[in-house]
């Protein structure tokens, strides 16, 4: 089959110098997550029709797959499929989906597509409490004869609450002649796809319908409030898998996947969470309150504390991170491993059972095994053009307050003195540090506020 994407409109209502269908929904651009549902069927084709926004569009949405029709200037849905007739593939049917309705199902389009078979036209209808706007199915004998559209139509058909979601799969060479008759001899005059229906019956091809399973499938975005709610639908889609699938959500409400989670078994996350790229959660593990996660793999076991930001990382089973942990990309921390409160790590591996617990900064280090890196701790990895190494060997206790001026290295086993400057290498065992004589000044006294002067 091929798919047709229209892309093309303005979106005038989102107030926004940004394309319409680039507005993320979940972190990704409304269109792309059409073009993603496009794909799961199998399509041999996938053209996008655009317009508004240009190259940008283009630009934004990756695949060699995608075929690209422009549509200047905008002059309806009908004549924006019109533009990607050159590249549909004739002898199979073509799927016309909105670039701005994201959540509609690959389940729900299988069906329509499979009621449609290779010669009927299937539209996807929904009814409505509500159906100002829409086009209306026009019904006769139960069977579709035709669409009006709102604009176009008298009292009486607006009482109709069935109406066309837009979406609908027709046999291709006669869309093609379908699309040809086409007039703008109506209230917008545009040329109207849904006007393809009446000219199919009077064809004698079979109109059939399919409904969604839900009806937020077929809500489009046009506005800012619009683009809120279908996050909150498509975030409450994925609060329920996760939740069926076992997982622990404090509140479903206050959950924000954008791009894949991946949990194991008995995870739990507290509220206002954000994961975003592609998250894995080991069995047991637990992510507290008000936590950003990207990227990342997270062992079974691991205990992530409130406010912890961590991008591009690994963390290892039964580690305990936060609360107010940074780790920043390539930051590999091992099992057993306790890194906590105002540190910040970046490119830095930590070996099992090794710690950082208080307001340090860890960066193009390596450290191994049960080491303690004391409080206030500071790797000087950048001299102001390059970025150099520290290496802290097993069993090392580096002192607080202490700065590595890398490239530097301590041995196995060696222990630094609080307050200590680290120039060059620190042997293994022993005690290293730098730092001046203590004195006490025995004569010095405190000054006193002398009186003021009357004046
Ligand atoms: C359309 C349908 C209406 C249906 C409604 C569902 C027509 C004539 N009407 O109306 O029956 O109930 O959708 O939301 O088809 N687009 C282009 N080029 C154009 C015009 C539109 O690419 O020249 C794209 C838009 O970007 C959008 C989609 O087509 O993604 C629908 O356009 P819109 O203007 O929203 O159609 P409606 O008037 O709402
Ligand atoms: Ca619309």
């Amino acid at each position: 089959m091929n798919v047709v994407i229209l892309a093309a409109g303005k979106g005038k209502r989102m107030r926004s110098d940004l394309p319409k269908v680039l507005h993320p929904l979940a972190g990704k651009p409304l269109l792309a997550h059409v073009v993603d549902c496009a794909r799961s069927l199998g399509p041999s084709r996938i053209v996008i029709v655009y317009g508004h926004g240009g190259e940008t569009v283009v630009r934004a949405i990756e695949g060699d797959d995608l075929r690209w029709a422009l549509q200047e200037p905008q002059l309806g849905t009908g004549h924006a499929v019109m533009q990607a007739l050159p590249h549909l593939d004739p002898a199979v049917p073509t799927l016309v989906l909105y670039g701005d309705v994201p959540l509609t199902t690959h389940e729900t389009l299988a069906r329509l597509v499979e009621s449609a078979g290779a010669d009927k036209l299937g539209l996807l209808t929904v009814e409505l409490a509500d159906p100002a706007g829409y086009g209306r199915i026009v019904r006769e004998g139960g069977r579709i004869v035709r669409v009006v559209e709102h604009k176009d139509a008298d009292a009486a058909t607006r009482a109709i609450r069935e109406v066309n979601t837009g979406i609908m799969v027709a046999p291709t060479a006669a869309l093609a002649r379908w699309l040809g008759a086409l007039s703008t001899d109506n209230v917008q005059k545009e040329y109207y796809l849904t006007d393809v229906v009446a000219t199919a019956v009077h064809d004698r091809v079979a109109v059939v319908s399919a409904r969604p399973a839900d009806a937020s499938e077929t809500l489009g975005v046009n506005s800012k409030r619009q683009l809120a709610e279908l996050e909150r639908i498509f975030q409450n889609r994925v609060a329920t898998r996760l939740m069926d699938e076992g997982v622990r959500l404090a509140d479903p409400a206050r959950l924000d996947v954008r791009g894949e989670l991946v949990c194991g078994r008995d995870v739990s996350i507290d509220v206002n969470c954000v994961f975003e790229g592609r998250v894995v959660i080991g069995d047991g593990a637990s992510v507290g309150a008000n936590c950003v996660i990207r990227d990342t793999r997270i062992g079974a076991g691991a205990q992530i504390l409130p406010f912890t930001l961590i991008e591009d990382s690994s963390i290892g089973a039964r580690a305990r991170i936060g609360p107010y942990a940074r780790l920043r990309p390539g930051t590999d921390l091992g099992e057993e491993t306790h890194v906590g409160n105002f540190v910040e790590m970046k490119n830095t591996r930590m070996a099992a059972g090794s710690k950082a617990n208080h307001l340090s900064y860890l960066g193009d280090t390596v450290v191994g095994e049960r080491v303690n890196i004391g409080a206030g701790t500071i790797t000087c990895n950048y001299d102001g053009a390059n970025k150099h190494q520290t290496v802290i060997e097993d069993d090392a206790f580096i002192g607080s307050d202490t700065q590595l001026v890398a490239p530097v290295r301590v041995g196995r086993g060696a222990t630094l003195g609080a307050g200590t400057t680290l120039t060059r290498d620190a042997p293994e065992h022993k005690l290293t540090m730098s730092r001046t004589q203590q004195t006490t000044v025995e004569s010095w006294k405190r000054p006193v506020k002398k009186p003021a002067a009357k004046s």
